[in-house]
């Protein structure tokens, strides 16, 4: 099998997993099909990420997508899911055909993205940082704060609150950005900058909803 084949074969692991969960329970619907579009862009974004930074593609691109597949697959949701994740792909790794060296790669850096600690000892690797890296890219993406704005303002006040919110959780992220590699940094701190001016901008609109003194 050759590498497009390999990663084919991960990205349809992947999907089986998911519409298995789907079978199981309908109710989780919106919940997974949000968690495979973050997997995608991870993909997406981990590959991108992977060429500025010289990983390793391969090895980048099945790590992303499978680096929440136990909560996909709803197993494990908590800090937990990258380790239970590791384990879950390691046996299907080996039979798509994986080499033992890339195995490990791949299984260490999902073991180790949520708290940056796989549970055993392993010599760290770029491609973890990279992975880890486009994960935040994604959680942080002016895509996701649409999302998170969507979902939690019901009402007008409530809306405002959570953009005051938003913009403090932003701006307090941009003293200690969780990024590990400085092509993730600069990309990190470039959309956390957008929405930030964006946020701003949007309380200074919603400011203007007053009868002015005249
Ligand atoms: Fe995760
Ligand atoms: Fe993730």
């Amino acid at each position: 099998m050759g590498k497009k084949a390999r990663l084919q074969a991960v990205v349809n692991y992947a999907r089986k997993e998911r519409d298995q969960a789907l079978r199981k329970k309908p109710a989780l619907s919106p919940a997974l099909n949000y968690r495979w579009g973050h997997t995608l862009r991870v993909v997406q974004r981990g590959m991108a990420l992977a060429k500025l930074e010289g990983a390793n593609r391969q090895v980048v691109a099945a790590a992303c997508m499978l680096h929440d597949i136990a909560k996909l697959a709803n197993k494990e949701h908590g800090v937990e899911h990258g380790r239970v994740g590791a384990k879950m792909v390691r046996p299907v790794l080996e039979k798509i055909g994986y080499k033992a060296e890339k195995i490990d790669n791949i299984c260490y850096a999902i073991a180790w993205h949520v708290d940056w600690q796989a549970g055993y000892k392993f010599a760290h690797t770029l491609e973890a940082d990279v992975v880890s890296d486009a994960d935040k890219l994604d959680r942080f993406s002016v895509y996701r704060a649409t999302i998170k704005l969507r979902n939690r303002a019901k009402s007008q006040r409530n809306h405002l609150r959570m953009i005051k919110r938003q913009l403090r959780d932003l701006e307090e992220m941009r003293k200690n950005p969780p990024l590990r590699t400085q092509s993730g940094r600069e990309l990190f701190l470039e959309q956390l900058d957008l929405q930030i001016v964006f946020l701003k901008k949007l309380l200074e609109d919603n400011a203007l909803t007053r009868v002015p003194k005249f």
